[in-house]
């Protein structure tokens, strides 16, 4: 690939990746061929010691109702003193994004030579992936987390083992309105040379 296909590449497929609010992702979503195509994405992330320290939890239509109690209940173990408008809310939430799913992260101690910092570099690069391909069929995808990922609502409803952490969730779908594009950081803000000034 010559250096103007890959500008062509990134401009047309990373730098036009962008956050969508999982409300603003409507169906319709990935379908089962493409969500395949999608996964094996994932695979492809680098994986020190091919341990595959993550998995992806799909929440289907069906158990969305599901996730609406078990977001319901992690706020109230959160704050009992939630209202019921609010617990209403954190249930309407389990409703957005045409395709949603939770990214989990194994940080268990089973392979000490791949310390858990880069397993979660290698959950980042799968869903980045997922994203990039989502992208690339027209979709567009968002992240989305907060402090119901710890609460133990989530993790006995998600049967998370012993070392398994919820990372965030990423949904899929047709984009209704994006935001405006906004201005990366140029790569001096984070490049330095060792041994430069
Ligand atoms: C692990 C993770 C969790 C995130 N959780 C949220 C979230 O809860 N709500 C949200 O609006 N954005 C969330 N984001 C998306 C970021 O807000 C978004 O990537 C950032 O604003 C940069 O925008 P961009 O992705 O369009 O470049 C999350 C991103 C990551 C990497």
């Amino acid at each position: 690939m010559s250096d103007d296909d890959a500008l062509a590449f990134t401009e047309s497929l990373i730098h036009l990746r962008q956050h969508v609010s999982p409300k603003r992702l409507v169906e319709p979503g990935p379908s089962a061929q493409q969500l395949k195509l999608i996964f094996e994405a994932a695979a492809a992330a680098p994986d020190h010691g091919l341990l595959v320290p993550w998995r992806f939890v799909l929440i289907p239509a069906a158990q969305r109702p599901t996730l609406g109690e078990m977001f319901a209940a992690a706020l109230t173990e959160r704050d009992p003193t939630a209202s019921a408008e609010q617990v209403a809310d954190a249930r309407a939430k389990a409703q957005r994004g045409a395709v949603l799913l939770l990214c989990v992260a194994d940080l268990s101690e089973r392979d000490p030579d791949t310390p858990s910092h880069e397993r979660l570099v290698s959950l980042g690069c799968a869903i980045q992936n997922m994203m990039l391909t989502a992208q690339a069929m027209g979709f567009g995808a968002g992240l989305s987390s907060g402090q119901g990922l710890a609460s133990e609502a989530l993790r006995h409803g998600f049967r998370l083992g012993n070392g398994e952490i919820a990372v965030c969730f990423v949904s899929f779908g047709t984009v209704v309105s994006a935001k405006p594009r906004r201005e990366r950081p140029a790569p001096d803000q984070f490049v330095t040379t060792l041994g430069g000034a």
